[in-house]
């Protein structure tokens, strides 16, 4: 059992426990996290989520390169698929979800936080999408949830870069909403998740609800164009030499595209 599910009256703490591999999601665990967001959800005992990760370096370090690293086209479409389907359930859930970032959020980590209604982060956490260096886009809802929430500019840039963005920069640029002491994110997030349970639970789902439809208007179809080219960079090379670098822990060598056309 890698996700953990830990009650406080009527608080859930989903605690992301795979330290070992920075909490990286494979398929199984991508799986596991989606069936307890989604018994979460119809569990009317709740009424606050906080997710975390286990260890003190990381919130979730990505998808699983190693997995990754031998997939083809199909393999790749249907693991996007399930990396949408897991974020959009923590989306979907009634209840607010807090992402309690305590470390390193990067690809699905990052993508995974932002499914959750409010971001905070320990000090020393970073947040990013770095696929491009692996040789894909991101796939889990990056491109579509990045934009949404800081602006098509600033994602664009960090998402081109591939680059680890600073707590104290994402509190700048609204990616999160409060940044503390890797000691007190925990209370942090439980004095936010009491603030949000003195309210009305019916109209904290509603207003949830009403809010996630606007920013759902298009990010279905978003969702599947990013399937597509996600698992389009499967057919090529970059995706290959990006992932063989990581696990060679060598620098991965790109060659240009061609300019001439
Ligand atoms: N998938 C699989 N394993 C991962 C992983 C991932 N996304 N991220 C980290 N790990 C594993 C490492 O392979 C290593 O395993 P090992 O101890 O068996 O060798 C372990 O977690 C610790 O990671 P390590 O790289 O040694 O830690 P670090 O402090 O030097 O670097 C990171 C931390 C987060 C910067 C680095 O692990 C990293 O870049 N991870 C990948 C991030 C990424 O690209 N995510 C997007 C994937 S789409």
């Amino acid at each position: 059992m890698s996700i953990e599910v830990q009650k406080e009256d009527a608080l859930a703490i989903v605690t992301i426990n795979r330290p070992d591999a920075l909490n990286a999601f494979t398929t199984e665990l991508i799986l596991e996290m989606t069936d307890k967001m989604k018994e979460i959800a119809a569990d009317d005992s709740v009424r606050v989520v906080i997710i975390t990760g286990a260890g003190e370096k990381a919130f979730v370090a990505g998808a699983d390169i190693q997995e990754m690293s031998e997939k083809d086209h199909d393999g790749a479409v249907a693991f996007s698929r399930r990396g949408h389907k897991m974020c959009d359930a923590i989306e979907a859930m009634p209840q607010p979800v807090i992402a309690a970032i305590n470390g390193f959020a990067l690809g699905g980590g990052c993508e995974i936080a932002m499914a959750c209604d409010v971001r905070l982060a320990a000090e020393q956490a970073k947040l990013g999408q770095p696929e491009v260096s692996l040789g894909i886009p991101p796939a889990w809802g990056g491109t579509q949830r990045l934009p949404r929430i800081i602006g098509i500019g600033r994602a664009k840039e960090i998402i081109f870069s591939g680059r680890q963005v600073s707590a104290q920069e994402a509190l700048g640029i609204g990616l999160v909403n409060g940044v503390y002491p890797a000691d007190q994110l925990m209370d942090e997030a439980k004095k936010l998740a009491a603030s949000f349970m003195k309210n009305a639970p019916g109209a904290v789902a509603a207003s949830k609800k009403l809010m996630n439809r606007t920013m759902e208007t298009s990010i279905s179809s978003g969702n599947i164009h990013e399937s597509k080219l996600f698992a389009e960079a499967f057919n090529g090379e970059e995706q290959s030499e990006g992932m063989e670098a990581f696990l060679e822990r060598r620098k991965p060598s790109y060659s240009h595209p061609a300019t001439d056309d």
